[in-house]
């Protein structure tokens, strides 16, 4: 004759494997495991039992408990792989796959990224400011009167509150001298806006590298040294480069610098790259006015800045036949670069 508790084991082991899905299982579990359910209310009754009576059920109990843990996990195994399986009936093998498209970047960045990395090398870290600036950022820091042409609406995107998009990176310049003294020696990649005619060579949006180097005994030569190590580093040790003087109201004396190289499409012509000079005082002046204190004491430190177009470069460099290509988001042209 069978014990009650192997009765108990076997009718559970009966419902246990015939369970039809998972959620029946978690109801025989607690009906059989749980902490009122059947096996440990034999477990309280063991109290009661003779001493002699004790190890005999004490041995079937923890038999059946096995038995039924065994089940429990033998069976919801089953259940689970029954339940992938339903599900992946509903796959048809046979369809093509998702293909996965890999991003590249883009040819601006991987321009900007090299010239980057150049510049690294000669010590100058990154800077940056926001698109959207005051007119003093833009205009008035940089020692440019109100009646100055850039100025004009015709040139400027204006925002309905006065503030406009940066027609040049040159306000980062008056950024990083707000926060840091000297020295100072920082490049600020970046967009500028203007409000150019748009044909195959001009965009509302183009990008500058703008470099600013701020200590004692900075002098013209170390702007010619440092431009002419970057473009050789770019375009090849037989690249060359000239200084034509020109006019900015933030720097004195000024400079437009042209770059001539093989590496270059159209070889040997010189090609319009930068404008540059050195810091004018007034500049360092009304930084100080805006620092409250006397850091960039013109007397003391010298500085040169430049604003390198990078669009052109780009264009050239790439083989690139009009600037519109960059902002397109066409994959066709894109896809060449990555
Ligand atoms: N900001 C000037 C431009 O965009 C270039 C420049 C930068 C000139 C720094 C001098 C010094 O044309």
């Amino acid at each position: 004759m069978l014990h009650p508790l192997e009765e108990l084991r076997d009718s559970a082991l009966s419902y246990i494997t015939s369970a039809a899905d998972e959620h029946v299982l978690e109801a025989l579990r607690v009906q059989y495991l749980g902490r009122n359910g059947s096996i440990a209310l034999w477990g309280e009754q063991m109290r009661a039992l003779s001493k002699e009576e004790r190890p005999i059920v004490g041995k079937l109990l923890n038999e059946a408990r096995n038995a039924v843990t065994a089940a429990l996990a033998e069976t919801g195994e089953r259940l689970r792989a029954a339940n992938e399986a339903n599900a992946l009936a509903d796959i048809d093998i046979s369809l093509p796959g998702t293909v996965a498209e890999l991003g590249a970047l883009h040819p601006l960045t991987q321009m900007l990224d090299r010239a980057i990395a150049i510049f690294r090398r000669m010590g100058f870290a990154l800077a940056e400011g926001p698109d959207v600036e005051t007119e003093w950022y833009c205009f008035d820091a940089l020692n440019t009167a109100p009646d100055h042409p850039a100025r004009n609406e015709q040139d400027t995107f204006y925002l309905p509150d006065g503030r406009l998009l940066r027609t040049h990176t040159s306000t980062v310049q008056i950024h990083t001298m707000q926060q840091a003294p000297p020295p100072i020696r920082v490049i600020a990649p970046g967009a500028a806006f203007r409000r150019d005619e748009v044909d195959a060579t001009h965009s509302a949006q183009f990008h500058q590298i703008e470099g600013l180097y701020v200590d004692e005994d900075v002098s013209v030569a170390d702007l010619k040294g440092t431009l002419e190590f970057f473009l050789r580093e770019l375009l090849g040790p037989e690249t060359e480069i000239r200084f034509r003087p020109h006019y900015f109201p933030f720097t004195e004396p000024s400079f437009e610098i042209d770059v001539k190289s093989k590496a270059l499409r159209g070889g040997e012509k010189w090609l319009e790259l930068c404008g540059s000079g050195m810091v004018h005082p007034a500049v360092f002046e009304e930084v100080n006015r805006a620092r409250g204190d006397e850091a960039y004491d013109a007397e003391k430190y010298t500085g040169f800045a430049f604003g390198m177009g990078m669009d052109r470069l780009a264009m050239i460099l790439f083989d690139i036949p009009d600037i519109r290509l960059f902002a397109g988001n066409d994959l066709r042209f894109l896809r060449q670069f990555a």
